[in-house]
């Protein structure tokens, strides 16, 4: 709708700009939805940014641009101009139903962007072998998965990255105690993912961990095993993929309960780069861009300091010849302009990583890497905020542990059958459990893309598992309420028509709330926020509740009226199954 709309509008204000000799750029076009609904349905906010150029106050150009705007325009039932100088418009019913028509049976297609598609990396959940996802990942990960999903739906081609912590300090930690263990499995013929879970190698670690800073000999025990790692040994790389794989196992089944389409495909963890960091290096070096301080390989850019004002380095790499976090982004970056050809690159983590990201940024921009054709390829960390508890703390279980994925999601499944078992004891058990794990999943990841993402956020089940409210439940419930109205009614889908001919004021508040649709996901495209969309699926849920109540579908007046309000019906239940889909969360038909 926006997009006919800006059309139509546009073609008026680019004759004005003739006459002023003002050359016309989209930019104008300034549409903003009216605070109030009786002030219409669009206000156009371009006279303010002309009233310099022509030299007249706004609200004389407001005038000229509305008296070109009513000549023979098809869409508008009204146009007005308003102080300080606003046109605000008001669509006729039948602009609203002929753009519901083309919406029918077609969200898919009504979303897609009309540029040439980019291809965009994405680069998520990013989770570390021989530990459990913590807080951090999880945001990374249900965030990261949905922002791929509205970029696909844009059309763009995405290329998600999972950049594991694999290789380095702490994976030779994890060797120097792992491999005496894998070699007395093999002699007993035991199998290793039995014996060696996930927490067990996160225990592990942390004892490796612990040894090395009490004790400087296993601290040398330890470096040589980098070392050797580092120079190819086989039997330590065979032992580094068996962590590797042990790990990511496990952290697969939790990506496949939150059904987040990550695979082994998409796994480029650091040591994929190990073969090219020594050359980074190198290409920085060339930049003549790159210094010695105290030993390291830095480079210094004059807008990163320290708290005190002194120079903040971006170590390129350690004094010992080592490499860290930055040499691995930078490689990345590399890998990923050059060999993925990426249009965009996107990192999703939390917001403490901020400093690393604009440093990284603003050397790979100062080397010129993300020139292409001309323009700069934008890099943007999708930074976000903390899961609290209740309490407002860091979220920790009440022993003070960090919280684990696994339960907390087996928790949520295991609170929504409770909730499904009580609105609808009906239902088979089997289709209890099998809503109850939509139910339960969706509301935890409802929880947290519901939110700016900037904020932290309180993880609280009650919350998140309500029926009224901005929930994942209530736009299920939303869902399967529309399509029990279809099953009591035991409609003929194919019989309801593609265009609704009536349109009662809760009836066009609605229309045009599913037409705004393709404009949101746009936004979350642009700013990658995805909120946006759940604010969206709410109060489409919410207008459709007043619907419900107000217009009679069923035993509507006449035939004619209720084949129109199915036709709504049917729109609300594919944007809301839709949007719902873009966030990977499940809409059962019936809860
Ligand atoms: N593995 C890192 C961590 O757990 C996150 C990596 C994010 N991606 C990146 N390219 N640096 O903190």
């Amino acid at each position: 709708m926006r997009d006919r709309i800006v059309k139509e509008i546009s073609k008026h204000v680019q004759a004005y700009c003739e006459e002023i000799n003002f050359s016309f750029s989209p930019g104008l076009i300034d549409i903003q939805r009216p605070p109030k609904e009786e002030m219409g349905d669009f206000a156009l906010a371009s006279a303010m940014r002309l009233a310099k150029v022509a030299k007249k106050p706004p609200i004389e150009i407001a005038k000229i641009l509305t008296e070109k705007f009513r000549a023979n325009n098809s869409i508008f039932s009204k146009i007005e101009t308003v102080p300080p100088g606003f046109v605000n418009f008001y669509l006729n019913d039948s602009a609203i139903t002929e753009e519901l028509e083309k919406f029918f049976g077609k969200i898919g297609q009504m979303v897609k962007s009309d540029q040439k598609p980019l291809t965009v990396v994405v680069d998520y959940s990013a989770v570390n072998i021989a530990k459990q996802m913590h807080v951090g990942h999880i945001r990374s990960t249900i965030i990261g998965d949905i922002l791929a999903r509205v970029l696909e739906a844009r059309g763009e081609k995405v290329i998600a990255q999972n950049h594991l912590g694999d290789w380095g300090l702490p994976i030779a930690k994890v060797l120097w105690k792992v491999s005496p263990i894998l070699r007395d499995l093999e002699k007993n013929g035991k199998n290793p993912s039995e014996e060696l879970p996930l927490a067990k190698l996160e225990g592990i670690y942390r004892e490796a961990n612990q040894a090395c800073l009490e004790n400087k000999e296993a601290d040398d025990e330890v470096h040589k095993i980098l070392i050797q790692l580092q120079n190819g040994d086989e039997k330590l790389l065979d032992d580094w993929k068996m962590v590797t794989r042990l790990s990511m196992n496990e952290i697969y089944r939790v990506y496949r309960l939150l059904d987040v389409k990550l695979t082994e495909e998409h796994e480029r963890g650091e040591s994929f780069y190990r073969g090219l960091l020594a050359d980074t290096v190198t290409e920085i070096s060339k930049s003549g861009k790159m210094v010695e301080s105290q030993g390291a390989k830095c480079v210094f850019l004059s807008q990163f300091k320290t708290k005190d004002g002194s120079p903040l380095p971006i170590i390129v790499q350690k004094s010992d010849g080592g490499y860290n976090y930055d040499t691995f982004d930078l490689a990345a970056v590399r890998y990923r302009l050059r060999d993925l050809d990426a249009d965009r690159i996107i990192y999703v983590t939390d917001a403490r990583q901020s400093l690393h990201f604009s440093q990284l940024f603003a050397l790979t921009e100062e080397l010129g890497w993300n020139q292409k054709d001309g323009k700069k390829i934008p890099m943007e960390h999708v930074a976000f905020g903390s899961i609290l508890g209740e309490d407002g703390k860091p979220l920790k279980t009440r022993s003070g542990e960090n919280v684990k994925l696994a339960d907390l999601l087996q928790e949520a499944i295991e609170r929504s059958y409770s909730v499904v078992n009580e609105k609808n004891p009906e239902l088979s058990d089997e289709k209890k459990r099998e809503v109850a794990k939509f139910v339960g999943i969706g509301a935890v990841k409802y929880a947290d893309l519901s939110q700016n993402r900037n904020n932290d956020y309180i993880f609280s089940f009650d919350r998140m598992l309500a029926l009224n409210g901005n929930t994942a439940p209530y736009l299920q419930y939303a869902h399967a309420r529309v399509c029990s109205i279809f099953r009591k009614g035991k409609i003929d889908e194919s019989l309801i028509p593609s265009r609704p001919n009536c349109l009662a004021p809760v009836e066009r508040r609605l229309s045009l709330k599913i037409l705004q649709l393709p404009e949101i996901v746009r936004q979350v495209e642009v700013e990658l926020r995805p909120h946006y969309l759940c604010t969206y699926l709410f109060e489409l849920a919410s207008i459709f509740a007043n619907f419900y109540d107000e217009c009679p579908i069923l035993v509507a007046s006449s035939e004619s009226e209720k084949l129109s309000r199915l036709s709504l019906c049917k729109q609300v239940r594919d944007t809301i199954s839709f949007g719902l889909g873009l966030l990977g969360i499940e809409a059962p038909q019936e809860m």
